[in-house]
């Protein structure tokens, strides 16, 4: 693994917290077709319920994963699946309970999910949507995803990567700091 790299993966995992910092609610993964912070109570969308042509991702049929990152408030996160925004939208995975206080946020909470609970297939294209419902508040965000075989490298599983690669720079550099001490 090569330095550059490293902090590049460094660097996209810091914009993401930073980007997403003033949002209720934001997909990480995999990346939100639009993000707008007025309209995010707004059915079944948040007011993007349009495809976005340049934020459709590859996504498992089945073994999926998909994070999300809570700016704050005490309540329950559901992922839903649906072939486009019109359509009836589908549980994919359990209910995740959330809990970030006020200014602890936003903390990222990851899922499991099955695409093939809600009827999708290989090649299908559609919508994955979470809903965060905290007391009488519901607030809506959506990805565009492509679906594809689950055994094949897909976003649904890149995390893991930045993960790994965030935690060897930490131990490499603390070994180089108690090496030089
Ligand atoms: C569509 O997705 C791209 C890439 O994530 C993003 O830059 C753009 O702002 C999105 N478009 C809308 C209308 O939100
Ligand atoms: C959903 O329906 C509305 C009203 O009929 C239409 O304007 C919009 O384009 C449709 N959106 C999608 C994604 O099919
Ligand atoms: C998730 O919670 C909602 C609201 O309480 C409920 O309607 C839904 O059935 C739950 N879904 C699952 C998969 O448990
Ligand atoms: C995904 O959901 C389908 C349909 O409910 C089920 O048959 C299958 O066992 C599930 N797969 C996994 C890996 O949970
Ligand atoms: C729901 O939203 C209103 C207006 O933003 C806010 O005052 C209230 O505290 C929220 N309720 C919960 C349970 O977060």
């Amino acid at each position: 693994m090569n330095s550059s790299k490293t902090f590049a993966i460094l660097f996209i995992f810091f914009i993401v917290l930073i980007s997403s910092a003033n949002a209720h609610i934001a997909f990480v993964n995999p990346p939100f077709r639009g993000n707008n912070a007025e309209r995010m109570k707004e059915y079944p969308c948040g007011g993007s319920n349009e495809v976005n042509t340049t934020a459709i991702t590859d996504f498992p049929v089945t073994d999926g994963q998909a994070t999300v990152n809570i700016g704050h408030g005490d309540g329950i996160l559901t992922f839903n699946y649906a072939p486009d925004s019109n359509s009836t939208f589908q549980s994919v995975s359990d209910n995740v309970t959330v809990a970030v206080a006020e200014g602890a946020g936003p903390k990222p909470y990851t899922a499991p999910i099955n695409l093939s609970k809600a009827g999708a297939k290989i090649g299908d294209q559609g919508v994955l949507q979470i809903i965060f419902i905290s007391g009488e508040n519901f607030t809506y965000q959506c990805a565009d995803v492509k679906i594809v075989n689950a055994k094949t490298e897909a976003n649904g599983d890149a995390s893991f990567v930045g993960i790994s690669e965030i935690a060897f720079f930490i131990i490499g550099l603390t070994s180089f700091v108690m090496a030089n001490l």
